[in-house]
């Protein structure tokens, strides 16, 4: 691969000094504009890039910001990452996309990768508690706005939703409905938002008057489709009289796995088992037979979360840290709907 051309090379072409060439990028109405031209051609003819990161080293920070999800697949944080992306652009900023999969080592990895790259700040859902580096790193002075998980203190930007709430809903959603064995497929509960959807769920047996016994709690590897298939062949092999007749997911993408497997089996929903998802994703609303679901407001989520982050970016001194928390929606569909239960 040739050299790249340098600025020393355009100077040379037009015949001016480095810092006139300078000055022709960064300060051009310091430079006549007869000058401007000359370098400008120079420029094109040599076909000169400037090397952005190194202008950003020298400046402290890049014209990036860094966005870690658990899983780019699951369309809640791609809906999300369209809300930090729309804010951003606005800014004149890019976003830096990392997908740690739920895995501290690829979440640790990012994270020296972006601080690498001097971004002007982050903003994480953490695959699991917050790690020394990220508490590192911001003590370094990188900004970060923690997404989808409410801040412990008031030292730190978060925007999450009150996800205890969420499962409060749902499960008490699925009670009122008639329903008194009801499963809770999700995990792992290292992820907090989904052991806050748990504790909610559990909350709503307890208000009703139910033993602990009456939620049973099938735990997940993953928050995906085969994740939520295979919750339900364990769910569907109980015996009759200890099985649950709904299930609530920790998300839409395991409330889509379990509606597949159940309807593979013969299973009608919600006559045989009701199902409740979470995030409200678009596909929720399409599926074969439509999903109730707890809404998260994700595209807002993004924005928000973006917001904080370029404020405190552009004003360290005098930003004020939030901790902005949305309140979920239930949205009932006919995955839930209280039906007369036919004969079976
Ligand atoms: O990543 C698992 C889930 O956590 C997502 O579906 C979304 O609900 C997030 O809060």
């Amino acid at each position: 691969m040739a050299a790249a051309i340098s600025v020393k090379d355009v100077a040379a072409r037009a015949g001016v000094s480095v810092g006139t060439v300078s000055n022709v990028l960064n300060r051009p109405d310091r430079v006549s504009p007869e000058t401007r031209d000359r370098v400008s051609a120079a420029i094109a003819e040599l076909g000169f890039v400037r090397n952005e990161s190194a202008r950003h080293l020298r400046a402290g920070s890049s014209r990036t910001v860094g966005l870690v999800v658990l899983d780019v697949a699951n369309p809640f944080f791609t809906d999300v990452a369209r809300g930090v992306e729309d804010t951003a652009s606005a800014a004149g900023l890019a976003v830096i996309l990392c997908n740690t999969d739920e895995k501290t080592t690829k979440e640790d990895a990012y994270l020296e990768l972006l601080e690498e790259q001097r971004v002007r700040g982050i903003l994480i859902t953490p695959a699991d508690a917050i790690s020394d580096r990220l508490t590192e790193l911001r003590r370094r002075g990188t900004p970060v706005v923690l997404l989808d998980r409410k801040a412990a203190g008031r030292d730190q930007c978060s925007v999450s939703v009150d996800d205890r709430k969420g499962g409060d809903l749902a499960v008490s959603h699925l009670l009122e409905s008639g329903h008194r064995r009801i499963a809770f497929v999700g995990g792992p509960l290292s992820i907090a938002q989904v052991a806050d959807r748990l504790r909610g769920a559990r909350a709503a047996v307890k208000r009703a008057g139910l033993p602990e016994a009456a939620l049973i709690v099938t735990s997940t590897l993953g928050h995906n489709v085969a994740a939520g298939r295979l919750a339900v062949q364990e769910l569907v092999t109980m015996a009759k009289r200890k099985a649950p007749t709904a299930v609530f997911c920790a998300n839409d993408l395991l409330a889509l796995g379990a509606l597949q497997e159940l309807s593979h089996r013969g299973f009608r929903v919600p006559a045989d088992m009701a199902i409740v998802g979470y995030d409200d994703i678009d596909f929720a609303s399409a599926a074969m037979v439509p999903l109730s679901s707890v809404r998260q407001p994700r595209h807002q989520l993004g924005r928000t979360a973006a917001e904080l982050l370029i404020e405190e970016a552009d004003n360290a001194a005098g930003h004020k840290h939030r901790q902005v928390v949305f309140e979920p929606e239930l949205i009932v569909r006919e995955s839930s709907t209280r039906l007369r239960r036919a004969p079976r």
